[in-house]
């Protein structure tokens, strides 16, 4: 994997991430890792692959209602702090590990029950996140289900896409200046779309429904964030 992959990028920046995003994350993750976990319908004897599982907000759920986890993060640090929470626990004997990026990642055809990822996609530039669906689809079993969280808005081209930017242009302005600082570093990454490529909840929808998933329903969560779930036939 070439060192400037777009991969490679994130996982420089998420190793060293690994106590932020545990301690402060996005205002309102809970609600939308509960509305992922409603959403898989998880059942004990069940399988699920979890996309970007960071240090297990979605794959410990999943694990402590007797899913077997594959949990897939291109961070080593994130996977390592995700072993370390379960250590001991009976989730831990539920939970594997992989250090991979999303984009290399694969599975057997038709063998695994539920695809899931939270807050991670939008990292994917639009081919890649396009292909993810596509492969989650050749993965799961008939009656599988894939289920997506993510931030979720354009670049502005609606008044939802504005309110969303305008809103977390705010709350991070009100931070003084290490807020303006961040303002401007966001602002050239979603103009540039480097690190940050969220799209709307219509275009995953699309992603879903070209890839032949079916009963795709869409949830705005909180402002910023939706949940997506689609069912392969
Ligand atoms: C914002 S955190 C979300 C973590 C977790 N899913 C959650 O719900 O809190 C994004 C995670 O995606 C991972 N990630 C980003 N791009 C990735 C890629 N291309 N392949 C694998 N993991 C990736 C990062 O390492 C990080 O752990």
């Amino acid at each position: 994997m070439a060192p400037w992959a777009p991969s490679q990028l994130q996982r420089r920046v998420w190793d060293k991430r690994v106590d932020s995003w545990d301690h402060e994350g996005v205002p309102g993750l809970d609600k939308v890792v509960a509305a992922i976990v409603s959403a898989a319908e998880a059942a004990p004897g069940m399988s699920a692959v979890d996309l970007g599982c960071g240090s297990g907000q979605v794959s410990i759920p999943l694990a402590e209602r007797g899913v077997q986890v594959t949990a897939v993060d291109v961070s080593p640090q994130m996977v390592q702090r995700l072993q370390d929470r379960v250590a001991g626990s009976e989730a831990e004997q539920a939970m594997t590990g992989v250090v991979c990026a999303i984009e290399d990642f694969t599975r057997p055809r038709a063998s695994v029950d539920l695809v899931v990822s939270n807050y991670a996609l939008h990292h994917l530039r639009d081919r890649d996140k396009q292909a993810v669906v596509r492969a989650a689809v050749d993965w799961l079993r008939p009656g599988g289900k894939l289920v997506v969280g993510d931030m979720m808005f354009g670049r502005g081209a609606t008044a939802r896409d504005r309110a969303i930017i305008g809103s977390k242009v705010v709350a991070l302005a009100r931070r003084g200046p290490g807020g303006w600082w961040r303002v401007a570093k966001n602002a050239v990454r979603y103009l540039l779309r480097v690190q940050e490529r969220p799209c709307s909840m219509e275009t995953w929808v699309r992603y879903f429904e070209e890839a032949g998933l079916t009963s795709v329903a869409a949830t705005s969560v909180i402002a910023e964030a939706a949940v997506v779930a689609g069912v392969r036939p």
